[in-house]
């Protein structure tokens, strides 16, 4: 015999007395309620596509970490830039993939004019002058040890590496470059390249800050994709964010504001949308996040095994980004969702 009383037990209250007659369902039942009060929308206007860039002609090479992306030679960049401007993309991030030849302790290389990335921002922009150009200063493909810094006894020295990241974000500038997007994370970066674009007369280049870069597990793939995997000893541990940390996040980004960030940018995505709703609220500023590599590869993988829906996987967490309160996605995702959001 059930001891326990059944569940209506006599007496009970009604679902309408429970909830003084508020049922949430009611604008859930069919999808045209549905989209009519939908908060938050994903448009083509939100994606910035981040690109990798190797030397070469006509080269297209797998990335194997990151299934459905691919190392592009020049010429083909600019094809992709061409589609991607069809689509309605805004931007693109242009990353390298440096001969090891090129890369030394200091990153040099990148103060080149001729560079893989200043050649294919001049090729872009000369092919696709609507869409914006995103260069990241940072000196990680350029060094022989995968650091983002200059590496001097076992250190990464911070204002040498500004000055240096400064002086490359101006050749990225005369280049053609729209947005300078510095991922380093040492101090003083924004001001240091502020000033210098300014100096040199790029007062309408803008800085997007990897406000909030977060020391992280999700950059295996990238670092593939731009050959530093084998590079790297050691971790980031000393530039980048402790991911324990929130209101350190809120602190970055009112310096970087200070030093004169135009956009902020929070980085990795998905694990840190308490980061970007608390950035959002507390500056108003156009905020981005940067969906990277791992959180990419997780959901291409898991959808490849047949373990989740890829395709609806994609669009949730884009969503989510938007719900967070970001203003736009970089995301490898951006020619896929912007064919679909088309269609
Ligand atoms: C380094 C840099 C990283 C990414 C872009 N530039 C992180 C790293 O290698 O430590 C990550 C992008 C991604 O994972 O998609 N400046």
């Amino acid at each position: 015999m059930n001891k326990f009383t059944p569940a209506k037990a006599a007496g009970a209250r009604s679902v309408d007395d429970v909830t003084g007659s508020r049922r949430l369902r009611r604008m859930r039942k069919a999808d045209w309620s549905r989209r009519l009060v939908q908060e938050n929308r994903l448009s083509v206007d939100d994606l910035i596509w981040p690109i990798f860039v190797v030397e070469g002609r006509n080269v297209r090479e797998p990335i194997a970490a990151m299934p459905g992306v691919f190392r592009l030679s020049v010429d083909l960049a600019v094809k992709e830039a061409e589609r991607a401007a069809k689509l309605g993309i805004p931007a693109l991030a242009t990353f390298p993939n440096v001969d090891l030849g090129l890369r030394d302790q200091t990153g040099s290389h990148i103060l080149d004019p001729e560079n893989i990335i200043n050649r294919a921002t001049r090729a872009i922009k000369d092919a696709v002058p609507e869409i914006g150009i995103i260069t990241d200063a940072a000196l990680d493909p350029f060094t022989s040890h995968g650091h983002d810094g200059i590496l001097r006894d076992g250190i990464i020295v911070n204002d040498e590496t500004v000055e240096q990241v400064a002086a490359a974000a101006v050749i990225q500038a005369a280049a053609g470059a729209d947005i300078i997007a510095p991922s380093d994370m040492m101090d003083g970066r924004i001001g240091g390249i502020r000033d210098a674009l300014d100096a040199n007369g790029f007062q309408d280049v803008a800085i997007m800050s990897y406000a909030t870069k977060f020391a992280s597990a999700f950059y295996g793939p990238y670092r593939e994709a731009v050959g530093t995997a084998g590079l790297l000893k050691g971790d980031k541990k000393t530039y980048y964010m402790d991911h324990a940390n929130s209101d350190e996040a809120v602190r970055e980004a009112e310096q970087d504001i200070a030093e004169g960030a135009d956009m902020l940018m929070v980085k990795p995505g998905l694990p840190y949308l308490d980061i970007i709703r608390r950035l959002k609220d507390e500056f108003q500023m156009p905020t981005f996040a940067y969906q990277v590599s791992g959180e990419y590869s997780m959901i291409k993988a898991a959808d490849s095994n047949g373990w989740i829906d890829g395709e609806k996987a994609m669009l949730e967490s884009l969503l989510a980004f938007k719900r967070a309160g970001c203003d736009g996605i970089l995301t490898y995702f951006a020619p896929e969702v912007a064919v679909m959001l088309k269609g």
